[in-house]
């Protein structure tokens, strides 16, 4: 039936109506989420790069495609899947192929051994952390996580958790380690971990990385005894192939098995093959969790997109072209990070107030800027926010502070990320920044 009007008589466009009225209060649940920092920062920097300034920038973790381009055979082969009419809808778990391939790559890769009920595709590694929150955590239920660290306080408030942010330090390579976690053990749900680490560029290491499973486990056995529900943990390696000389990856079910029936491990292409809009990412874990979660898929969508699924899953057989997207990646990766490695080194035997740590794994690079108290570039530096915009306004110079990452100490270290610029870029956003530190008083 038609309503009171008919079309293209309204009295007001839809346009004005929204204009005009008071926003609709959304629920309590929408009023506490909140947008991403980095993203408004990386939209400051658009606006001066609009306007036609210099600017380095080393705030998003994304590619450049034509500083990261996703290895040829996979673009080609999303055409294939395409021409071929992969067009339908998935199974929810993701392609029977593309299962297979992952499970081949995580006992090749990473020397895991895990059924195919065990392996769940989603479209990319956001929706598979959310759905490994929802099937691990009830409203309430503590989430232990490392602070700095890349959205774990969004995934706490989605799941409606109580977050216990866990402080990390450069003198720890920014990693939790069985100390660190010891004190909340007894009534936490999840720890999650992520390496190499979003927003610092190192890797757990083997040590660390084995005294928090065994106190994982030692705790979970306790519980079993007294019949009490276990920990769970989420490992985030979506950079586990970004790794560079002299770090390793490890994962905490390698280094302790009886870790499998908590452990849901999550990767992407996103990341290691430069396919951030591709959005395929995958679960390993165990089957009962994994298929808890593949049910909650079922209703909030989030699938990879078929034809990517298809040819992801082509593409991760053939080894070699993998082998080769594998060192030219990581290659370009170091030939920025070791740039800004070498410029900042250089800077500091000047006398200049910085320091960082070598590049290990991932995109990124923390950097600490010891300006706190001082004037830069004519503005005084009382916050890590103040730093971060004078390095900008004065030198072109963007990068995110850990505060975007749940830190909370002032104490000037920084996010830098090198996927989006080149070589020649940085030595040119180099320059700006030794002059600008250089004039520091
Ligand atoms: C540690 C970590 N996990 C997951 C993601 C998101 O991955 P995806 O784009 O596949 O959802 C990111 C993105 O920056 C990340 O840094």
């Amino acid at each position: 039936m038609m309503g009171d009007r008919t079309p293209g008589t309204a009295a007001r466009s839809i346009g004005e109506v929204l204009a005009q009225a008071a926003p609709a209060r959304p629920s309590r649940f929408a009023q506490s989420i909140t947008g991403s920092t980095i993203l408004q920062i990386a939209a400051e920097v658009r606006e001066m790069q609009a306007r036609g300034e210099a600017v380095l920038n080393l705030t998003v973790g994304d590619f450049r495609p034509d500083q990261f381009p996703i290895p040829a055979p996979l673009r080609d082969r999303i055409i294939e899947a395409l021409e071929e009419g992969q067009t339908n809808y998935p199974p929810v778990a993701g392609v029977k192929e593309l299962r297979e391939s992952i499970q081949a790559l995580t006992r090749d890769d990473l020397g895991l051994d895990y059924p195919l009920e065990g392996i769940l595709v989603g479209g990319g590694a956001r929706p598979l952390i959310y759905s490994g929150f929802m099937a691990t955590v009830d409203p309430g239920d503590k989430v232990l996580y490392p602070v700095p660290s890349w959205n774990n306080h969004h995934y706490v408030g989605l799941a409606g958790a109580m977050g216990v942010p866990l402080p990390v330090s450069a003198e720890k390579n920014f990693h939790l380690d069985r100390d660190d976690i010891a004190p909340h053990l007894a009534d936490a749900r999840l720890l999650v971990l992520n390496s190499p680490l979003n927003p610092t560029g190192t890797c757990i290491g083997r040590d660390a990385l084995r005294g928090v499973a065994e106190a994982v486990a030692g705790e979970n056995e306790r519980r079993a005894q007294a019949g009490r529900r276990p920990m769970f943990l989420i490992y985030d390696q979506v950079y586990n192939t970004l790794t560079f000389e002299g770090a390793e990856h490890h994962t905490p079910v390698g280094l302790v098995p009886e870790l499998a029936p908590v452990t849901i491990l999550v990767d992407a292409v996103s990341k290691g093959l430069a396919g951030t809009g591709l959005r395929v990412g995958w679960a390993v874990g165990p089957p009962p969790l994994i298929g808890k979660m593949t049910s909650m898929a079922g209703h909030f969508g989030a699938w990879a997109p078929r034809p990517e699924q298809i040819a992801t899953a082509r593409f991760l057989r053939d080894r070699e072209a993998l082998a080769r997207h594998r060192t030219t990646m990581n290659r370009a990766l170091m030939d920025r990070l070791g740039a800004i490695h070498r410029g900042l080194l250089a800077m500091r035997e000047e006398g200049l107030p910085v320091e960082h740590i070598e590049p290990q794994g991932a995109i990124y690079l923390s950097v600490r800027f010891a300006v706190h108290g001082r004037t830069l570039g004519g503005r005084r530096i009382d916050s890590n926010d103040d730093l971060r915009a004078a390095l900008l306004q004065g030198a072109g110079f963007a990068v995110i502070p850990f505060e975007a990452f749940g830190f909370e100490g002032e104490d000037g270290w920084v996010r830098l990320s090198v996927g989006a610029v080149s070589v020649q870029e940085i030595q040119e956003g180099l320059a700006r920044v030794r002059s600008l530190l250089s004039g520091a008083s």
